[in-house]
């Protein structure tokens, strides 16, 4: 049935697609499900342009003559939250003891199961734990306080005998500790176990386990110690040959029990880490089934494109990128998709909450749609229920500010840059942050100019190294947007659909990861702001995150070193101008939202030229909070603002920053004819000649 949407929106039909990008003459499949099961038209277009506000570039896409059917019938696929882990095959018990370590996050009046050993569950409430077999129950009060550590044990067989031991949080609290006996008994029968769930979508879990560990006749069956694998999703039973596999990606790397906080590594310190944290709304994959695939024509161009789906007046774009056949460059500009940074931000739902966002409104069917469905997963800007920090994010799930006709942010503004250079007729081809992490720098190979979003936010060191190293090797870098280069984040290894992040120390954070938790399940590597790991984003591209706000935009001012020679190809036909960049489509100026700073002290190159700085920003644009050793009322803040700079890089290759997430909504302005669009001509224009930059002596 119809699903009504907050807003008087309708939309049925979602979907997502794997891989997200995918080479010409390989398949791609398309995930989709619809509230009202039915038919629905389906095409492949072309996508430009996916601003379709009354001021924007207006919704541009050119419909491809594909082979695909043009129906798909749809069925409505579920979307089930919740991280577990899943144990094939235990063996039955008819004696024995169960023991677990288990740290609450979120209790309420609902069981949560603990563990499901075949049917016979143990589970936590408000009012304590309880055992559950098909013939027995067993309750034992106590008192449940969340973030404390418990220690559960259950010994069964012809009698039981259930009790738990809560650790006190320090000096001032006291162990406590409850136990009940009864002279029921159970067993233990032959089956699958689940762990922080009764099964998948039942009774999940929010909170930390450790050690669960079944004895019977005297010899250990299973002990799983979950500081070993941490990168992987799966549980190693150290007792015997138990392993089992986690869903949905609960977070390891977390501090347990043992951890005492002489250790802030769980690499240098597992026995430490020896807990998962599991939530109940926890969501890595959907796991929807396969509705379309299409093989892509091997004469396909490289660019930007999405499968448009329409089903009454319910529609979905599914976006997916189109890479040239291999060992094949159609083109010599690179346009760089920033996906982790779309990963990053999936569904984030900051612009319901008001505050410095603005008014909390649906402005359009994607909003409403996200409004009304938690179930779709959390952007890393987000609190689990239990207010845990969201540490993954993964594009195997509908992501709806991955669309056009949504708000300008990440993709969608990033659409300014594509129906820009489809405009002046620039062709480019396209390579994802992903498959940059995956290949390295020889994704990069052989392309004069690579050419980023507007919002490059989340780099792995894979990323960052691949970039740093083409860029080192000749390349030209045209970074056309503000808070670039920024978080560090990891990838799955084993599945690069997710991402991974750790707010640690310090930045302008959404959420701040926990004492002792600021390294990386995926890799083990410290995470948190390249600036603070000896990488910050000056180095790679001569400017760095200095302010944010949301409340409008302003124009740049001319800096002197827009009349040296080095950059006369930048500003040809635009010379005698004051101000560049008062308007545009993203707060009406060229410099807003998110802006970055040139500051040799944070490594900014010395020789780079400052050609416009922004200036009389609206009071809402603050420094950035890594900035601030106390807080402290600022007048006139010199280092709020946005500086476009030019700089060349030894082996004749160059770098062109526009400091600014707003610039690319001042591209489109008076039909693309205005000294934004000239300038980022000039400069593109430039870094395609293959003529050497000379390096400043
Ligand atoms: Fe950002």
């Amino acid at each position: 049935m119809s699903q009504t949407l907050p807003g008087g929106f309708e939309k049925d039909v979602v979907g997502y697609c794997d891989p997200l990008s995918a080479r010409a003459g390989e398949r791609i499949a398309f995930k989709l499900s619809s509230y009202a099961p039915g038919s629905a038209h389906v095409s492949v277009v072309q996508l430009v342009s996916g601003d379709d506000r009354p001021h924007g570039t207006g919704l541009i896409e050119r419909e491809l003559e594909t082979d695909t059917d043009a129906g798909v019938e749809l069925i409505e696929q579920p979307l089930v939250t919740g991280s577990y882990a899943h144990v094939e095959n235990m063996p039955a018990a008819v004696t024995g003891d169960l023991s677990v370590w288990v740290y609450p996050t979120l209790v309420g009046e609902l069981p949560q199961t603990i563990l499901n050993m075949a049917g016979v569950s143990l589970w936590i409430s408000v009012a304590g734990l309880g055992v559950a077999t098909p013939a027995v129950e067993l309750s034992l009060q106590a008192e449940i306080r969340e973030c404390r550590w418990y220690h559960l044990r259950l010994a069964f067989g012809t009698s039981t005998e259930f009790s738990v031991h809560r650790l006190n949080a320090g000096v001032a609290e006291t162990d406590g500790h409850w136990q009940v006996a009864s002279d029921q008994g159970f067993a233990l029968p032959a089956g699958d176990w689940y762990m922080a769930a009764r099964c998948p979508g039942q009774q999940h879990f929010n909170g930390r386990l450790e050690a669960p560990t079944l004895t019977s006749e005297g010899s250990t069956v299973a002990c799983w110690d979950f500081s070993q694998q941490m990168a992987s999703r799966h549980i190693i039973d150290s007792a015997g040959t138990h392993d089992g596999v986690l869903h949905q990606t609960p977070t390891r790397g977390v501090t347990g029990v043992h951890w005492d906080g002489s250790e802030q590594s769980h690499v240098s310190a597992p026995a430490h880490y020896a807990a998962i944290h599991f939530h109940e709304d926890d969501l890595t994959d959907a796991e929807w089934q396969t509705s379309l695939t299409w093989q892509i024509p091997v004469d396909t161009p490289s660019g930007q494109y999405a499968l448009k789906v329409e089903q009454g007046v319910s529609q979905d774009y599914v976006p997916f990128f189109v890479r040239p056949a291999r060992g094949e460059r159609t083109a010599d500009l690179l346009y760089l998709v920033p996906t982790a940074s779309y990963l990053a931000y999936a569904n984030q739902r900051l612009g319901f909450v008001g505050g410095i966002f603005g008014e909390p409104t649906l402005r359009h069917a994607n909003d409403a749609f996200l409004y009304a469905h938690e179930d779709v997963g959390y952007s890393l800007y987000e609190y689990h229920r239990d207010h845990s920090g969201v540490h993954f994010s993964s594009r195997l799930r509908p992501i709806l500010n991955l669309k056009p006709k949504t708000g300008t942010w990440a993709f969608n503004a990033d659409t300014h840059i594509t129906a820009w250079l489809d405009a002046i007729d620039a062709p480019f081809d396209v390579l994802t942050d992903e498959d940059l992490h995956v290949e390295g720098a020889e994704a990069l190979q052989g392309y004069k100019t690579v050419i980023t979003g507007t919002h490059p936010e989340y780099y792995s060191t894979g990323m960052r190294d691949a970039l740093a190293d083409w860029l080192g090797r000749g390349g030209r870098l045209m970074y056309m947007g503000g808070n670039g280069f920024y978080w560090r984040i990891a990838y799955d290894p084993e599945n690069p659909a997710i991402i991974e992040v750790r707010r640690a120390e310090d930045g302008t954070r959404a959420w701040i990861a926990n004492p002792g938790e600021y390294y990386q399940q995926f890799n083990g590597e410290y995470g948190g702001l390249w600036r603070r790991l000896g990488k910050p984003p000056n180095e790679l591209v001569g400017i760095g995150f200095a302010a944010q706000g949301f409340d409008g935009g302003t124009y740049y001012r001319v800096q002197p070193g827009a009349l040296d020679p080095r950059v006369n190809f930048v500003v040809d036909g635009i010379d005698g101008a004051d101000t560049w960049g008062d308007f545009g489509n993203q707060g009406r100026g060229a410099a807003g939202e998110e802006i970055d700073r040139f500051d040799e002290s944070l490594g900014s190159p010395a020789h780079a030229v400052i050609l416009a700085s922004s200036e009389n920003h609206k009071p809402g644009m603050l420094r950035v909070k890594e900035e601030f050793h106390m807080t402290e009322p600022l007048g006139n803040d010199a280092k709020v603002r946005a500086d476009m700079v030019f700089f060349e890089v030894p082996g004749g290759g160059a770098v062109f920053s526009t400091g600014s997430i707003s610039y690319a909504g001042s591209l489109a302005h008076n039909g693309y004819d205005n000294e934004i669009a000239k300038l980022t001509g000039n400069v593109l224009t430039r870094f395609l000649d293959p003529e050497p930059f000379d390096f400043p002596a």
